[in-house]
């Protein structure tokens, strides 16, 4: 798919807030500093559309993007930001959480893990919790570019092993490097393809 147009629509504080949900719409999570607003970036080919940091915590609001006039694309606040106030990391999660449930135009949830790292059971329990709740979710390993393929071969063997102590099926999974520009077609043709079978079942929201 050909991104022609990528624009910041609003940062929302809660799910009220947020631009009518009209659209399809695509949502990125993960902990913090796992690479989602890069990934945006990356995905859209607009570097600073997303505002991305070095230290976790950047985005703290719900920021739409509207892609070719068609569909969202959506950055959320990562969680397990180990900073954060016991009261912000409450709200933060009351927000998501609310997000997530009750977001009728929500098609698919990105949950981002880190490549570099073993399963952790914050992403595992948030995983799981998602499966609980039937939100439809791929996973996306990041910063493939800051691992040997040999460590990212063994981290995901992991990941599956410990996925399949829970489901029976493995969620469609994406690897990706914003940095190297990995994975951004396998990405874009999945929304592609996704969007195509909501129209030819004439899935419409609030139209
Ligand atoms: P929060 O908004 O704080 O939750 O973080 P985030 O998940 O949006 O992460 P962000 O995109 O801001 O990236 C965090 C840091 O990781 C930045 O310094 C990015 O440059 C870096 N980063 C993101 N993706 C990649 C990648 O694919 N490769 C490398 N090497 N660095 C990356
Ligand atoms: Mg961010």
């Amino acid at each position: 798919m050909t991104i022609y147009s990528a624009e910041f629509i609003k940062s929302s504080k809660f799910m009220e807030d947020c631009p009518e949900g009209n659209k399809p719409e695509y949502a990125f999570i993960g902990r913090s500093n796992v690479g989602k607003s890069s990934l945006i970036n990356m995905l859209t080919n607009k570097k600073g559309l997303a505002k991305t940091s070095s230290t976790p915590g950047k985005t703290q609001l719900i920021n739409h993007f509207l892609i070719n006039d068609n569909w969202y694309l959506t950055d959320l606040p990562g969680y397990g930001y180990a900073k954060a106030s016991k009261s912000s990391r409450a709200e933060f999660s009351k927000m998501i959480e609310n997000y997530i449930l009750s977001r009728k135009n929500l098609v698919n949830l990105f949950v981002l893990i880190d490549s570099r790292h073993l399963p952790m059971q914050i992403d595992l329990n948030f995983i799981n919790w998602l499966g609980e709740e039937e939100i439809p979710f791929s996973l996306i390993f990041t910063k493939l570019d800051k691992v040997s393929q040999k460590e990212f071969s063994f981290n995901f063997k992991k990941y599956s092993q410990k996925l399949r102590e829970t489901w029976d099926e493995l969620p469609e999974m994406f690897k990706t490097s914003s940095e190297k520009k990995i994975g951004q077609e396998e990405i874009l043709s999945f929304i592609e393809d996704t969007n195509k079978y909501l129209a030819r079942n004439k899935i419409y929201f609030g139209e």
